[in-house]
């Protein structure tokens, strides 16, 4: 009897706390006028207050100290340096670029305004590799926004270009609260890109993204996704976000980091750090999947088109792949198309 007195008081201090903390979560708003360049929207379609993204604990296979990184990437002489008194208490958003992409660097820029990134407390940051040939410092003269690191831009080297920047931001004392890492091919919507940082910027332990809470292991070699025992031995790669579009607690900065030293490397960057580096912190997994678009092919991309009209909350990240079949007109049309659904009343 007592047992069951005890588990019943336990529940209602539960749901007790459950009650309080939603109803005391600040309601969303967004003042259309100070965040740039896009229309007021018909509805927003975002969640309410009380809806909580689905939440994963992290599963999966023993986390491994080796293979280590081979080498610890640098600053070259052409990169930006981070100005640590500007990251307090701010959401900074990095942007994994690659160093020949300029046009995407421009068309981001020119969506992620000024005026939006003020009215978020936000900074904007690209990150390169290096290519012998070319050269960025007369785009930082211009717009000062690019962190370069010394390795060299490919594919395989995409977790280095993580190092580099987990490490570069994590020299500083005071981290960020809030920091959101997307591809360079990812469209994202700023209504509901507001709606994020306000919901989470207060967190603590937890990283928000499309979860794969069991990710499979593809040891077909002739896959992109070709993974040898020796990069990887398990047979199923645990809880791990895509890497397209992530947002993470500031205080998991110097987690990453300093488990950098004692978690194995791999080439997929994503489940690098989403899930080798989170290492033994426990932290939520918040899944964001409804928010997401991420297709392969054209065809798919015409399905998903088809169904987003039933879809009941905002597309915020999307990228349209492959990225031959999409030049940059077709893929802006495309993604405003899907700020229209986004923007329209069920
Ligand atoms: C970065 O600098 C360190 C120390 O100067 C050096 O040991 C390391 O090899 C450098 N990294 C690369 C990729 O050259
Ligand atoms: C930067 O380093 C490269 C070699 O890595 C050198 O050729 C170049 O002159 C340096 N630039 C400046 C501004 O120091
Ligand atoms: C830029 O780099 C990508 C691969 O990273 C390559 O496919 C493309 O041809 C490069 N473009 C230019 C203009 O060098
Ligand atoms: C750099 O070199 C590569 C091949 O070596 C070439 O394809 C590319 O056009 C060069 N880029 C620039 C900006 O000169
Ligand atoms: C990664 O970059 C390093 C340093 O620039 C280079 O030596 C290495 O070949 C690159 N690795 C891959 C897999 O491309």
């Amino acid at each position: 009897m007592k047992t069951v007195y005890r588990i019943f008081l336990v529940v209602v201090i539960v749901v007790f706390c459950l009650v309080f903390t939603i109803s005391t979560l600040p309601e969303f708003s967004i003042k259309f006028g100070a965040t740039g360049a896009f229309e007021a929207a018909a509805c927003l379609n975002l969640p309410p207050n009380q809806h909580v993204h689905p939440v994963f604990l992290a599963q999966g296979p023993k986390l491994e100290k080796y293979p280590q990184p081979i080498y610890l990437p640098n600053k070259t002489n052409q990169s930006i340096s981070i100005n640590c008194k500007y990251l307090r208490q701010k959401t900074v958003i990095v942007i994994h670029s690659d160093i020949n992409d300029t046009n995407w660097r421009d068309y981001q820029r020119s969506l992620v305004s000024k005026d939006w990134l003020n009215y978020n407390n936000a900074i904007l940051y690209f990150v390169v590799g290096s290519r012998t040939n070319i050269t960025i410092s007369s785009e930082n003269q211009k717009y000062g926004d690019i962190l370069q690191s010394d390795i060299d831009e490919t594919y395989h080297n995409i977790s280095y270009k993580a190092i580099f920047w987990i490490k570069e931001f994590s020299k500083c004392e005071e981290t960020p609260n809030l920091i959101i890492k997307l591809d360079d091919d990812v469209h994202v919507d700023l209504i509901g890109l507001t709606f994020l940082i306000q919901r989470y910027s207060k967190q603590d332990d937890f990283i928000a993204c499309r979860v794969f809470p069991h990710g499979t292991v593809v040891r077909n070699p002739l896959s992109k996704w070709y993974l040898s025992k020796k990069e990887y031995k398990y047979n199923d790669l645990g809880t791990y976000c895509q890497g397209m579009a992530y947002l993470f607690s500031g205080n998991l900065l110097k987690t990453f980091s300093s488990n950098i030293a004692k978690r194995q490397i791999l080439w997929m960057d994503d489940w690098y750090v989403t899930r080798s580096l989170v290492g033994d912190q426990k932290i939520s997994y918040y899944s964001l999947d409804q928010h997401m678009l991420s297709t392969n092919s054209e065809n798919e991309l015409k399905q998903r088109l088809l169904n987003l009209k039933h879809k009941k909350f905002r597309t915020i990240f999307a990228h349209f792949r492959p990225s031959q079949s999409y030049p940059m007109d077709k893929r802006k049309q495309i993604w405003s198309e899907i700020i229209s659904n986004n923007n329209q009343c069920r």
